[in-house]
């Protein structure tokens, strides 16, 4: 595959990060963002997309991929993501992320969206969510990913948990590949 252009970069600064695998924390990837929810981005009832979120969820699960894996990540799957209330504008949106597990080339980011009404300060859990990212090279090829140690209980129960639910992702990703190779046109019969 030709190197993608916008990975040159990457590459001309060395990438060398990618190469050592030693195992690093949890902690030392864990990431944050925050925004504040704005009419540009409300549905007609004035509340933000749900979309919108999902982006902010995609960008912060990338960071703790990314300061984990120091190289280059893409998205491979976003688990079934639930909205358990409303965003309305002008509260925060604040996100964290961490890595739960690293397997070969691909991690498991978990990723928890928090709402706060800054008028009254009350916060609001909102959605929850699991991402895996599969570190690349400059090729867009799979590359491998330093392990990650969990440091505490919770982050204990994180990583094992993300044992099974990758055992239902790996399972969906087969079915879904015969699905699409028996919807393929032009199949020899
Ligand atoms: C993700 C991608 C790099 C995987 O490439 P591939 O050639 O299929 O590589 P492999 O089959 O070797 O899989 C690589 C890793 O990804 C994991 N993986 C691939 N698809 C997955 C999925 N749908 N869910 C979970 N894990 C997945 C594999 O289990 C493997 O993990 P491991 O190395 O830790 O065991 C490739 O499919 C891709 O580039 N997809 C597009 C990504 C993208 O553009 N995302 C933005 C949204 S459009």
């Amino acid at each position: 595959m030709e190197t993608n252009p916008s990975l040159r970069p990457v590459l001309a600064s060395g990438q060398p990060a990618q190469l050592d695998l030693s195992p690093r924390p949890v902690s030392a990837s864990e990431s944050m963002l925050a925004e504040l929810a704005l009419p540009g981005d409300a549905n007609n009832w004035g509340f933000l997309l749900g979309g919108k979120v999902m982006h902010l969820v995609d960008i912060c699960g990338a960071l703790a991929a990314m300061k984990h894996a120091r190289c280059p990540v893409v998205t491979a799957s976003a688990d079934s993501v639930n909205f358990l209330h409303p965003v309305h504008m002008n509260h925060l949106i604040t996100l964290k992320s961490s890595v739960n597990r690293v397997f070969n080339t691909s991690m498991e980011v978990g990723v928890k969206v928090l709402v706060e009404d800054v008028m009254t300060g009350e916060v609001k859990h909102t959605t929850s969510a699991y991402l895996t990212f599969v570190a690349i090279d400059a090729q867009g090829k799979p590359v491998p990913v330093a392990p990650v140690i969990p440091e505490t209980e919770e982050q204990q129960r994180r990583f094992e948990e993300a044992g099974s639910r990758r055992e239902y992702r790996l399972a969906q990703r087969r079915k879904n590949r015969l699905k699409s190779a028996g919807d393929a046109p032009n199949q020899p019969a």
